[in-house]
């Protein structure tokens, strides 16, 4: 079999589908080839099954790139409003969950059908269990593109890739738009999970492992970023949403400091449970506001434990301090196998930040996670697909 196209996407997930609908409603027979049995897997396991389908306080702060403007224009022109209006149009119920977190309230199946029968009424063609075999490139402005697939050969004068990133490969992630933006010049930055759970090793690893489960309020600092919110003990590390945002900002040999009282000053405090409980032990007053095992560790191994009138003020500082400022040493990251996204990817310096195309060769477009663009935890990632998405869609 071979047909020809106005525009080919790659890839059926968040962006590609977004970008679809939105071209095929201004009239362009478009293409979808997914290589997973269907499309929106990762939409459909997003957010606990209800998919945090975007934020409401989305800003151009809340990613990283290396070029941090390039993302500005896309989300701009696509807030999180217009999807919502299209969530509503649908009669899907929803809910903010904190932060502007907007979730199903039923199913992330609901967001999946609706970008479906949104691309069914557009006219887009979808074509699940496609391979790629070959992504051929012409001189005729007609055929520019010419994709050899498992159901046959497709033409067409753009090729949109919206394949994501390398995250969770049981769900069909796969280098591929890496590989294929090589293929036509482009730099690929290095990639890195992000949005995972870090691994401790050593003592950090062997006093901590047993605590699986304990999870408590921190402020995670590294590299310049800080996130307040809970941090969960796991066997190997830690996680919880606290981690998960300060892993895209960690590097491995860097330091993560963790407030374990946040929006408290420790000495502060501290002094106030002296005067009021000098007979208490740390572990017991400590255990008062963080899970007790965990304040019982920490007394085990970081923190000196007695009454609290026994401490002069400069070993409440000292406690203080570690209160307020611990290192945590961690080994690294669960890497993809469970990481929400991945960092890095086609570079933003070659691509047109308004419409996502190619510099580099007319008719290609980037869109999606496969770009240099990441956000933080919090329905920003899927934000950017649907901008990005709906960025090349109304260009192509
Ligand atoms: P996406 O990965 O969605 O789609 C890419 C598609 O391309 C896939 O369907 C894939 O099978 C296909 N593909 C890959 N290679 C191909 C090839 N060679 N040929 C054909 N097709 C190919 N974000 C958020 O904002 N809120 C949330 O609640 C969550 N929750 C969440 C949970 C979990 C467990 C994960 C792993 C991720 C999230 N995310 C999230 C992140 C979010 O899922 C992600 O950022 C977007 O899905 C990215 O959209 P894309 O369309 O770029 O890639």
């Amino acid at each position: 079999m071979s047909a020809h196209f106005d525009t080919i996407v790659i890839g059926g997930g968040a962006a590609g589908l977004m970008c679809a609908l939105t071209a095929g409603r201004r009239g362009k027979r478009v293409l979808v080839v997914e290589h997973a049995n269907r499309v929106g897997k990762k939409i459909l396991m997003s957010g606990g099954g209800r998919c945090n389908f975007t934020n409401t306080g989305t800003t151009p702060a809340n990613y990283l790139s290396a070029n941090p403007h390039f993302c500005k224009s896309a989300l701009a022109r696509y807030t999180p409003w217009h999807f919502i209006d299209m969530v509503e149009r649908h009669g899907i119920a929803y809910h903010e969950k904190e932060l502007g977190q907007l979730f199903c309230d039923v199913s992330s199946k609901l967001i999946v059908k609706m970008l479906l029968d949104e691309c069914h009424e557009a006219g887009v063609r979808v074509e699940t269990s496609c391979s790629i075999e070959r992504v051929g490139h012409g001189d005729s402005d007609e055929a520019r593109f010419r994709l050899h697939t498992s159901h046959g050969t497709f033409s067409s004068p753009v090729l949109v890739v919206a394949s994501g990133g390398l995250s969770i490969p049981s769900m069909g992630a796969s280098g591929f738009g890496y590989e294929l933006a090589r293929q036509f010049g482009h730099t690929v930055l290095p990639t890195r999970a992000g949005l995972v759970p870090l691994t401790l090793s050593g003592k950090h690893q062997e006093r901590l492992a047993d605590l699986s489960g304990v999870a408590l309020p921190v402020t995670a600092q590294s590299n310049g970023a800080s996130f307040s919110n809970y941090m969960l003990v796991t066997h190997r590390g830690v996680s919880g949403p606290a981690i998960l945002q300060i892993s895209s900002y960690w590097q491995p040999g860097e330091e993560l400091r963790l407030d374990l009282l946040p929006g408290q000053d420790a000495l502060e405090a501290l002094q106030q449970w002296q005067r009021e409980r000098p007979s208490a032990e740390l572990k017991t007053v400590l255990g008062d506001v963080m899970p007790k095992r965990f304040a019982q560790r920490l007394c085990e191994h970081w923190l000196p434990n007695r009454p609290m009138k026994q401490y002069n003020v400069p070993q409440l500082r000292e406690i203080a301090q570690v209160l307020d400022d611990w290192a945590l040493v961690a080994s690294g990251t669960e890497g993809y196998r469970t990481a929400e996204v991945t960092l890095g990817g086609v570079d933003t310096d070659e691509l047109s930040s308004s419409t996502m195309q190619s510099k580099r060769v007319t008719g290609l477009y980037f869109i999606g996670e496969v770009i240099d663009v990441t956000g933080w935890l919090g329905g920003y990632n899927f934000q950017w697909a649907w901008a990005s998405g709906h960025a090349a869609g109304s260009a192509v």
